[in-house]
């Protein structure tokens, strides 16, 4: 089979995975205007190549938070991928270590951060992480991915609750019994203060559900389940105090749509922002990614590093979102397909494929490196 784009790795995944795990990847919120949108809002934007600058040798490397990466393409934090293959983030850990790109692995990874970072010891990773309920649980998360030789905290800002994603409703979506939330195994019996463990029934999506604080089904179900359940919905602006207290990894900031929250975001301190919608899985109505990112890269004015995620799909979508401010890109579900595809090497070749076409678009535009890449390349009279 050969693999050519981003979407003969989508097919073939939706071709391969069961149902239910496809479905789950492919969740939007809602009637996922906003996930679709993510991919549109790309084809509405037209570039102004420039001619003639000697094309003939391209740079694609960068840097974030003071790291050089080979391309402005990492991996966007995303769970349980031993759903898609075995060995699940490890995979895709030695893919970005390979790479030489970031990669944010989640909180609800398959694998334990541990294992992450032993599987690919000089691969660039950062953490996302959620804010429990019991905060114990995530000031110790932050400490061992402190100790673990992580870069950045990614602090997920968009997950009060968990967006309704219908399909997974019906199919009544959990983690199958051998897989687990590993970085919380073992770790339930530690915190006293935790209340409850009961089984209880999944599906509780909806604000209106989760008031039965204390009943959780810790074994690892994300969705609709505990590990969800039990997020602190009432995290605000102070808590970004609380966590700089906790660590001296910089704390980048993940689902800002809007001037004033990013505004919001450099006045408490932090040191990037990820633009995302969450791939649409939250809020449905909400603007795409891209359409998003000027007002904040504008608003930004270049005091911490702004990034975006959602619906990159295309070497030139890296290009007009980098063209918009964005210092880097990642890319969410495509990893998975790619490791559905053929795990380690499946991840590869979807960076691979994605860098290729970046630095085409590059080329044809007129732009030798990353730094010649600016918003003279946008038409905006056709936006
Ligand atoms: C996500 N995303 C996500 N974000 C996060 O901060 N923590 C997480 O655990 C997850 N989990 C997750 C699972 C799946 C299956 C998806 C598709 C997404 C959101 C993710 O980081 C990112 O914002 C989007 O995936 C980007 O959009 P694309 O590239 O998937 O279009």
């Amino acid at each position: 089979m050969s693999m050519v784009c981003l979407s003969d790795f989508e097919l073939f995944a939706k071709e391969h995975l069961p149902k239910t795990t496809w479905d789950y990847y492919a969740a939007g919120a809602d009637e996922c205007c906003t996930r679709d949108d993510n991919l549109v809002a790309y084809k509405r934007i037209r570039l102004r190549p420039r001619m003639l600058r000697d094309v003939s040798v391209t740079d694609t490397r960068t840097t974030i938070q003071g790291m050089e990466i080979n391309f402005p393409i990492g991996i966007a934090p995303t769970a349980f991928h031993c759903l898609a293959w075995h060995d699940g983030e490890m995979s895709t850990a030695r893919a970005a270590e390979a790479m030489n790109t970031c990669y944010i692995a989640s909180t609800y990874s398959t694998c334990s951060v541990e294992e992450i970072s032993t599987a690919a010891p000089n691969g660039l990773q950062w953490f996302q992480l959620y804010v429990y309920r019991n905060r114990k649980l995530s000031e110790q998360l932050v400490q061992r991915v402190e100790a673990q030789g992580y870069k950045a905290v990614v602090l997920t800002v968009d997950v009060p609750y968990t967006g309704k994603r219908r399909n997974d409703i019906r199919n009544n979506f959990k983690l199958p019994p051998h897989l687990k939330v590993k970085n919380f195994d073992g770790i339930f019996e530690q915190v006293e203060t935790f209340q409850g463990q009961v089984n209880e029934k999944q599906c509780m999506t909806s604000p209106f559900k989760q008031t039965r604080a204390g009943e959780y089904d810790f074994n690892g179900a994300e969705v609709y389940g505990g590990a969800v359940n039990s997020l602190d919905p009432s995290i605000s602006w102070k808590d970004i105090y609380w966590l700089q207290s906790l660590t001296r990894l910089p704390i980048i900031i993940k689902g800002i749509l809007t001037k004033e929250d990013a505004e919001l975001a450099v006045e408490h301190g932090v040191q990037g922002i990820i633009v995302s919608n969450h791939g649409g899985r939250q809020l449905d109505g909400g603007p795409a990614s891209i359409d998003a990112l000027s007002e904040i890269v504008e608003t930004v004015q270049g005091r911490v590093e702004v990034y975006l995620d959602g619906g990159i799909r295309t070497g030139s979508d890296v290009l007009k979102a980098l063209a918009l401010g964005a210092k880097c890109v990642f890319i969410g579900r495509p990893v998975v397909w790619g490791l559905a595809y053929k795990g380690e090497e499946g991840v590869r070749e979807i960076l691979q494929i994605l860098n290729d076409e970046f630095r085409l678009s590059m080329a044809l535009a007129g732009c030798r490196n990353v730094s010649e890449i600016n918003r003279n390349l946008i038409q905006f009279s056709k936006l």
